[in-house]
């Protein structure tokens, strides 16, 4: 690999979505990001592979795990890393994204990782600027690099996807990370399942060829895999299950529910965790088969992995 990349020509590449990326470009990602992993391990994290560049992470919502690795990848590939966190109350949709994208695209970055609650803003505003923009999250709709830190924990671990039983349980309507997911798991062969109340399932699920499920007992039967979402009450409108302790005695993981599932499954998990309402600290915190601080680890080098990758230079391909 070269100390540095040239310029990108013509047009920038994004990452928007797991949507419509065929499975060799997915694996590209996990291939380099394996490179990563053993640069974050080592005592000396740092290249200038991106020096010069410049990183701004333009968050108009709450972030602890994607901001800082975005952050922490940019700095360890030797770019300029601005956080710039948008207080909710701020958001005045439509003109103002527009004209924060404008602002900052004067300011000739060369990369805008943006996380936003209404789902499609982040690709408004890729349309609108120069530079490359990652989608760090934009409302329900999709959040591709947990996706791909969540592709590449399963690899690691099980040292493939296809053939695996993935059970996604719990707040599947308004997780991004569920949906992403389930692209990705689709592309590379895995069998989806859906497990979680009727009211907390979009209704385009059987069309994503994912098999749905409405009680743990049976989704979770010879999973390879349990990834459990959080109650997303900050994107909710109403009453969608009858209380947080009912919620758990029915869809919480606990160890008892988790003997459906093969006895090797991993438990998977993307953070913010609500111990006691999706996930028993029992489960959450077995060293034996919980894989959320490995999800955490591979975050960081997943994200070097696609800072590197769209700011090199490509011919213009568009969204990737
Ligand atoms: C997720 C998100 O923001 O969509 N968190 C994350 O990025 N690790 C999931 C969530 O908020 O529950």
């Amino acid at each position: 690999m070269t100390a540095s990349h040239a310029p990108a020509s013509v047009r920038p590449r994004h990452l928007l979505a797991i949507q419509g990326m065929p499975a060799a470009e997915i694996v590209r990602f996990f291939d380099l990001a394996e490179t990563y992993v053993a640069q974050n391990r080592s005592p000396d994290k740092n290249t200038s592979l991106l020096r010069g560049r410049t990183l701004v992470n333009l968050f108009f919502e709450n972030s602890t795990r994607t901001l800082t690795s975005f952050e922490l990848a940019g700095k360890r590939l030797g770019a300029d890393v601005i956080n710039m966190a948008v207080a909710v109350s701020s958001i005045k949709k439509g003109e103002t994204l527009i004209d924060t994208a404008m602002t900052l695209n004067a300011m000739h970055l060369d990369v805008l990782v943006v996380r936003h609650p209404e789902s499609g803003a982040v690709r408004l505003l890729a349309n609108k600027v120069n530079c490359a923009v990652i989608n760090a999250g934009d409302g329900n709709h999709e959040h591709p690099t947990q996706a791909l830190l969540d592709g590449l924990t399963i690899r690691r671990r099980k040292g493939h996807i296809e053939g695996l039983v993935v059970a996604i349980c719990g707040d599947i309507l308004h997780s991004r990370v569920a949906r992403s997911n389930i692209h990705l798991l689709n592309a590379l062969g895995a069998r989806v399942r859906a497990v979680a109340p009727p009211t907390l399932l979009p209704a385009d699920l059987a069309r994503l060829g994912v098999e749905v499920h409405h009680r743990m007992e049976t989704g979770l039967v010879d999973a390879d895999i349990v990834m459990m979402l959080r109650l997303q009450t900050e994107r909710m409108s109403g009453q969608f299950v009858p209380s947080v302790r009912e919620y758990f005695h029915f869809f919480g993981l606990t160890r008892e529910k988790l003997r459906a599932a093969k006895p090797d499954a991993l438990i998977m998990h993307p953070g913010p965790m609500n111990r006691g309402v999706e996930i028993d600290s029992e489960v959450a915190d077995d060293i034996k088969r919980s894989v959320i601080l490995d999800q955490v680890e591979l975050g960081v080098a997943v994200r070097m992995a696609c800072l590197d990758l769209l700011t090199r230079p490509a011919p213009a391909t568009g969204a990737i």
